[in-house]
């Protein structure tokens, strides 16, 4: 079954590509730019499709499920989104931003009509958190209150930071009584154990925000990382200059000289790094805690991203509507990616 990979010669899109080829998945790359496109297409002997987004409509021919690597994502989900639901083709990309989570989950009943399944967010962000989530759901039904968090040391390709300040202006997010709210960013401290020994962490708009609400039903979400005092500390008094960034030019200047400076994680980087994942779920009178060990976010970004790609292209996936990687498969569907150490669980009774 055929899969097509838009942003190919990304930095992530490439390392997904290469994997997708060796896994021996029919793969056709695909990007705006001719040169870059062909050029990954010929390195891997696939075929190669060349269009801006807004061009998907015309290019999903003979393609099962369509993988979305060009973020900011905002600027490419939509025109990918309607032409996967005209031509019934599964979309997935690797979004972690929660606009285009919470805009895909309005679109549920029209993938179910077209029978397709829309599954954005299935990277770093959000697979460990999202199956973090399903897991603490099964342990403590009754729950209301979800924290979510990681200690990820890592470097940052310059599609990441360029989507870090795309939503930079827009604040901090949580949910509260099942509505999304914005506070202020890094505002909520607290002394974390991930797994790696207590560090400062704070709150941050995490894709899970969006998506362990359809994971899991639980009204109160926030999501924490871990971060030293002093850059928290940083990032409060740089409040008022953030708000800069919703002026277009302003934002698109930090944006190009972000994509310029910040090249992604190394070879080495990405076989060594570990990340520590942590929830606790509580109803008020019990908290269950879980923790995952698991490599490097883009080498797990790859793994996830080409595992649950190949799964919907499969001819027997019968998944249609919106879904979350933890519905889409399980919470156990992250302990099948390589190197996955966890869940490791912990009961507080109050
Ligand atoms: N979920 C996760 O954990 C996770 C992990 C890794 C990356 N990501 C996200 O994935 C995205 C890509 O990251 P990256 O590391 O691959 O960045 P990158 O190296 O900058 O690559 C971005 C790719 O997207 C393309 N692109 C960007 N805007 C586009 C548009 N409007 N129309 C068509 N193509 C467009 C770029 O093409 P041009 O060069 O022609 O602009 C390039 O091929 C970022 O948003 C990043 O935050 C998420």
């Amino acid at each position: 079954m055929t899969l097509l990979l838009y942003g190919a010669y990304g930095y992530t899109g490439e390392l997904i590509a290469r994997e997708a080829v060796d896994r021996d998945l029919d793969v056709i790359v695909a990007g705006r730019n001719g040169t870059k496109t062909r050029g990954v297409g010929i390195q891997l002997g696939t075929e190669s499709r060349v269009f801006p987004a807004d061009e998907a409509g015309y290019n999903l021919d003979g393609v099962d499920a369509a993988l979305n690597c060009a973020g900011p994502f905002v600027e490419t989900y939509e025109p990918f989104v309607e032409a996967c639901l005209e031509t019934g083709t599964h979309y997935l990309d690797i979004t972690g931003e929660f606009r285009v989570f919470e805009a895909l989950a309005e679109r549920d009943r029209e993938a179910e009509k077209a029978e397709v399944c829309l599954l954005p967010g299935v990277g770093f962000d959000v697979v460990p958190t999202d199956c973090m989530a399903g897991h603490l759901h099964d342990r403590l039904q009754g729950a209301t209150h979800l924290r979510l968090g990681f200690e990820a040391p890592t470097s940052m390709s310059g599609g990441t930071v360029a989507s870090a300040i795309e939503h930079a202006s827009g604040g901090g997010k949580v949910r509260r009584d099942g509505a999304i709210e914005t506070v202020l960013p890094a505002d909520e401290g607290r002394t974390i154990d991930f797994g790696n020994g207590p560090k400062h962490a704070v709150r941050i708009p995490w894709g899970d925000v969006s998506t362990a609400y359809y994971t899991t039903g639980i009204p109160n979400i926030e999501v924490y990382a871990a971060m030293p005092e002093r850059a928290a500390r940083a990032m409060e008094l740089s409040q008022p200059v953030s708000k800069l960034l919703s002026v277009e030019p302003i934002k698109r200047g930090l944006q190009a000289v972000g994509r310029r400076l910040a090249s992604g994680p190394s070879e080495e980087e990405r076989e060594s790094g570990r990340t520590y994942v942590w929830g606790e779920a509580t109803d008020g009178e019990r908290t269950v805690t879980s923790r995952l060990v698991t490599p490097e976010t883009y080498a797990l970004t790859v793994d996830a991203a080409t595992t649950a790609a190949g799964r919907l292209a499969d001819e027997d996936a019968d998944l249609t509507g919106y879904h979350t990687p933890a519905t889409a498969f399980d919470p156990e569907f992250v302990l099948e990616l390589d190197d996955v150490e966890g869940f490791f669980d912990e009961v507080d009774e109050r």
